[in-house]
């Protein structure tokens, strides 16, 4: 099978080809990027030597080149990570959010219908369900949680999966649609609560927490997302939606404390800045369903995955300082 993922050089579409590029020697996977701010060359750049695996700079709007890109190509899968996917930057800057999440998004679907692939798979985020109280433990999201968004982010992603329903019912668009919860690992861009907290503590930074620091969040590892993605991209059923959850819920505070123990950092680097606009209070999802159906499971505990995930970027200190100093940007000119 030939597959086109978009938005592969992000965070997660990074992580996402490392596992099938390997796992699946007889499929083609054809990456298609922007490389806007959050694409990194390198986070795939090693994938260039393998023989399934090609990397296509482009835009997920650009129409022209996408129809042209498909009839070449003939996809059978289009899985779409493209994303803008930071909350802040939506805040200060919604236009931009709304062109890649929803109309990148249609476009993709519009190449999809005409092409006949036989799978189109929207990454989508817990985020379109709103936010949930901290004091009811007892509440999670399921698939059938009403969308209610907080943030232009949210809203441009909860649109695209409204469009991605109504292409479904609409066209016959063979598609399906995950919903995930925060998700940290290896190549995740440092503006990120993560990764911020990492590079920052390492410089002997002051670390910036919103409000006080008691948002909840439920983490899963990426890698964990991306086996959840490939069992519905492979068996999931089409027209339905996907929560993956990592049945790990903590709060900012308890992100911050617990990296900075393990990097031997003193926890007066936390400093509490004023909370971010609509801010969510608690995330939590409920994955039973894709459990149930398809055999999705975690193979992450946070504590595992946290030590390897600092002990990553305490390696990888030189892809932190090729951002840091831009140098990222120049990666695929370079090669
Ligand atoms: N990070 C999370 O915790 C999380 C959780 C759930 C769902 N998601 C979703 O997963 C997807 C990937 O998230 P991420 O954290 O890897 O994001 P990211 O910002 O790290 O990566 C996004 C990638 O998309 C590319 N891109 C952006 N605009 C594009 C365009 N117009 N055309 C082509 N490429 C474009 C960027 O260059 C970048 O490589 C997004 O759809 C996001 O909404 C993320």
């Amino acid at each position: 099978m030939k597959f086109l993922i978009t938005g592969g050089a992000g965070f997660i579409g990074s992580n996402y080809l490392h596992y099938v590029v390997n796992k699946y020697p007889e499929d083609i996977f054809v990456c298609l990027d922007a490389l806007t701010y959050a694409g990194n060359y390198n986070n795939i750049k090693s994938l260039e030597e393998k023989n399934n695996f090609k990397f296509v700079h482009g835009n997920i709007t650009d129409r022209e080149l996408i129809d042209d890109l498909f009839s070449k190509e003939h996809f059978d899968v289009v899985i779409n990570f493209a994303a803008e996917s930071h909350v802040d930057n939506s805040i200060k800057n919604p236009g931009i959010f709304l062109t890649t999440n929803i109309i990148g998004t249609q476009v993709l679907m519009d190449a999809s219908l005409k092409y006949k692939v036989k799978r189109y798979h929207q990454v989508s985020t817990d985020e379109v369900y709103g936010d949930l109280p901290l004091d009811r433990p007892d509440l999670l999201f399921t698939e059938n949680t009403p969308l209610h968004t907080s943030s232009p982010y949210s809203a441009s992603k909860a649109s695209a999966d409204l469009l991605v329903g109504a292409y479904y019912r609409t066209f016959g668009l063979p598609a399906t649609i995950s919903r995930c919860s925060n998700n940290y690992g290896p190549y995740q861009f440092p503006e990120k609560l993560i990764p911020v907290i990492i590079t920052k503590a390492l410089q002997n930074e002051k670390i910036p927490v919103y409000g006080t620091g008691e948002n909840v969040r439920d983490w899963i590892h990426v890698h964990d997302h991306n086996i959840g993605v490939d069992m519905i991209v492979r068996n999931g059923k089409i027209g339905e939606v996907y929560n993956l959850g990592g049945h790990s819920e903590k709060t900012n505070l308890t992100i911050v404390k617990t990296i900075l123990k393990q990097l031997g950092k003193s926890e007066d680097l936390i400093t509490f800045v004023s909370d971010r606009k609509g801010h969510d209070l608690r995330y939590a999802i409920d994955s039973s369903k894709t459990e149930k159906e398809l055999g999705w499971t975690r193979t992450y505990q946070f504590e595992k995955g946290i030590q390897e995930t600092v002990n990553w970027y305490l390696d990888n200190q030189e892809w932190i300082n090729n951002i840091v100093s831009g140098e990222y940007q120049k990666a695929y000119q370079k090669n």
